[in-house]
């Protein structure tokens, strides 16, 4: 039982500081937070980075990085005497196959040189412009109030970038509308699925868009804390944060105070009640919802938590105007982030309005290497569609009817080399391993994927294949989290459009 003044919060950040579950670890964080020794060790177990801390260095297996060849470059590293482990995804898709050393000590972001859209004045985040230090929106909300810049996001239109799509305001209307005072704003900055990169890039080359941002949604929900949780093979990039806002401070409100957080190397972190629970100190397992964060968040009170992309839009729409960000996009409101990896001749962050075109992005990126044969448009979640679906609109909305979605819109674009047994394959092993584990459809059900689609390559029988419409339905209608219910994507679709490769 944990004594009422345990100091659970604490948990992960003494983990991380001692170096990870080595041996005496777990005893030495129960006695300097109260939290009993079996808890920390519980908690520690579930983070891959505190979990292994003689992994060496992470080679990643995301489809990007598959596709690239890491299995060459971790039998390099291995040959080299170098400890290399597997990981499931490091955010460096453009730059495949990626490795991340947590013990190198230098700047990272500097020597990452991405493929970016060029400047444009009709983007509404424009990565390859000057940082905008000006502040402008937060002194036009000094002078305007709360109450303007919500209906400005309400005209806007704006949705949630991290991959649900929900709309912004609603959610900070909701957090404003709670009569409980202690309020928080919590950056989801984990960035963890296959195919996505953009964050990244916005932390590192508009730091201030999203600083200004988060300063304008505690200033509109009266929050005094804001958390900023960047996964923990970001430090580069929250470097980058952290610098931005010790050069703004004298702008922000002196009364609200800033923390950063790490990640632990744990996907499921991304999911919002996850990374709230991490945030406490505990295993990053979601909750169910409702209640959601907006009434019933960080230490159950009301709190706002949104993505990096969507923070970082909000400086533009107030200085702008939500009609000016809403006449950006094509179908749906304003401009998005598309990242795009595997057989594209530039990886990249490409900036477009929401609706435009998967071959029009892939035109931005230089076009196909080879000849294209399938897709993921939104990470691993968003399954596969073939290359006749070239014409599809890139927004919330067009991707659904196609039986998939925009998510985060990470791009994986594979060739006709690619087998799509293989392809599907990845995406299982990615699931099971970033399962959380705590509900059986999901836990059991990505196990069964991954099992059977083994089966299946190594004797071709389609019979290895039966049952799995049972199991993924299981998993779509009866898993607790997004995870869960989008984790069969990948095959069901690789089956559906590439019926053949899988012997029906
Ligand atoms: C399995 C899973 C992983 C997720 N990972 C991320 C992530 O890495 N970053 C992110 O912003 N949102 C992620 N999300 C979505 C969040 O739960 C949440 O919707 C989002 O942070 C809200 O911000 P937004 O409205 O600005 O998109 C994930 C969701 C699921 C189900
Ligand atoms: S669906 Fe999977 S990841 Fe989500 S709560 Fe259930 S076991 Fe955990």
């Amino acid at each position: 039982m944990q004594p009422k003044s345990a100091r659970r919060e604490e948990v992960l950040d003494r983990l991380e500081e001692k170096g990870g579950l080595r041996p005496g670890v777990a005893r030495q964080v129960h006695l300097e937070t109260g939290v009993p020794e079996a808890d920390v060790y519980g908690v520690g177990t579930f983070y891959h980075l505190l979990a292994r801390p003689d992994a060496g260095v992470a080679v990643c297996q995301g489809l990007s990085c598959r596709l690239a060849g890491c299995d060459r470059v971790k039998a390099e590293l291995e040959a080299a005497g170098t400890i290399a482990t597997y990981t499931s995804c490091l955010g460096r898709c453009d730059f495949a196959p990626a490795t991340w050393d947590p013990a190198a000590e230098v700047s990272e972001a500097s020597e990452l040189q991405a493929a970016i859209s060029p400047s444009g004045s009709g983007l509404a985040i424009n990565l390859a412009a000057t940082d905008n230090k000006r502040y402008a929106a937060l002194a036009t909300l000094a002078e305007r109030g709360a109450e303007w810049a919500l209906d400005e996001l309400e005209t806007s239109g704006i949705t949630g970038r991290g991959g649900a799509g929900f709309p912004a305001h609603i959610k900070w209307r909701g957090v404003r509308g709670q009569t409980e005072r202690e309020r928080y704003i919590v950056l989801n900055a984990d960035e963890g699925e296959p195919g996505t990169f953009k964050d990244r890039e916005i932390m590192l080359r508009r730091p201030h868009l999203v600083i200004e941002g988060l300063a304008v949604a505690a200033a509109c929900l009266e929050a005094k804390d804001i958390y900023i949780y960047v996964r923990g093979e970001f430090g580069s990039f929250r470097a980058s944060l952290e610098s931005a806002l010790a050069e703004a401070r004298d702008r922000l409100d002196p009364a609200v105070e800033w923390h950063f957080v790490n990640g632990h190397g744990a996907y499921i972190c991304g999911e919002e009640t996850a990374l709230l629970e991490a945030l406490e100190g505990k295993r990053g397992m979601p909750r169910m919802k409702p209640p959601f964060p907006v009434e019933f968040g960080f230490r159950g009170k009301p709190t706002l938590i949104q993505n990096v992309e969507t923070i970082a839009c909000v400086p533009a729409i107030l200085e702008r105007g939500g009609e000016w960000f809403r006449g950006l996009g094509r179908t749906e409101p304003g401009t998005k982030l598309y990242c795009l990896s595997g057989h594209v001749e530039r990886p990249g962050v490409y900036e477009a309005p929401m609706g435009v075109s998967f071959g029009e992005l892939l035109d931005m990126a230089g076009g196909v290497v080879g000849t294209l044969k399938a897709f993921s448009p939104g990470g691993a979640s968003s399954g596969f569609l073939p290359a006749d679906r070239i014409d599809v609109a890139m927004d919330f909305k067009s991707l659904q009817e196609a039986g998939s979605m925009l998510g985060s819109a990470g791009i994986v674009v594979l060739n006709d080399t690619v087998d799509m047994v293989e392809a599907a394959l990845i995406q299982a092993v990615f699931f099971e391993d970033e399962s959380c584990g705590q509900c059986a459809p999901c836990r059991i059900g990505t196990q069964i994927v991954r099992q059977a689609l083994e089966r299946y390559q190594a004797s071709r029988d389609a019979a290895s294949l039966r049952d799995l419409d049972e199991v993924s339905w299981g998993m779509g209608e009866a898993s607790i989290c997004g995870l869960g219910q989008a984790a069969s994507l990948p095959l069901t679709s690789a089956m559906k459009y590439f019926p053949s490769e899988f012997g029906l």
